[in-house]
């Protein structure tokens, strides 16, 4: 005994149609909404790893009130004789909105050229201008012809 024969189900072309149309509409909402996903919500950076850089400066070759920016992991940072003649480093990214600082001779101090901010070179403590609070505060100290930063804060 053979079975019957069962006749596949008709062709429609409604549900291609309507499998075209929804398809499409996801893609395109996918399209749309997933740029705007991440732009509402961007990927967590990685906060910059670097503990301790070595900055290619020679200790001897930062005269007293001068300073020097170098890079501390994917941030800068800037390294500072002050008058004094003591070695200091701080990040160089100003507390109001993340500018780069720089160290002014004539001032003798850190200054910000953004929003003319102001920062003491010995502490990093803002001391003029819109920064809200001080500069992070490295650990610089000489090792031969080389400057080596550390994260570790000193005030
Ligand atoms: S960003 Fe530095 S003072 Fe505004």
């Amino acid at each position: 005994m053979s079975e019957p024969l069962v006749a596949p189900p008709p062709f429609e072309r409604r549900s291609l149609l309507t499998w075209f149309l929804g398809t499409g509409v996801g893609a395109f909402l996918a399209s749309v909404l997933y740029p705007i996903t991440r732009y509402v919500i961007p990927p967590k950076l990685e906060e910059s790893s670097a503990v301790t850089v070595t900055v290619d400066i020679q200790p001897a070759s930062l005269k007293p009130n001068s300073g020097r920016i170098f890079k501390f992991g994917s941030k800068p940072g800037i390294v500072v004789r002050t008058p004094a003649g003591e070695l200091k480093a701080f990040s160089a990214v100003c507390t109001h909105l993340a500018c780069t600082v720089q160290y002014r001779e004539d001032l003798q101090h850190i200054w910000c050229a953004c929003h003319n901010g102001h920062f003491d070179p010995v502490t990093g403590r803002n001391i003029g201008g819109p920064p809200p609070r001080p500069l992070d505060a490295y650990t610089a100290n000489a090792r031969g012809d080389k400057i080596v930063v550390s994260r570790s804060a000193t005030t």
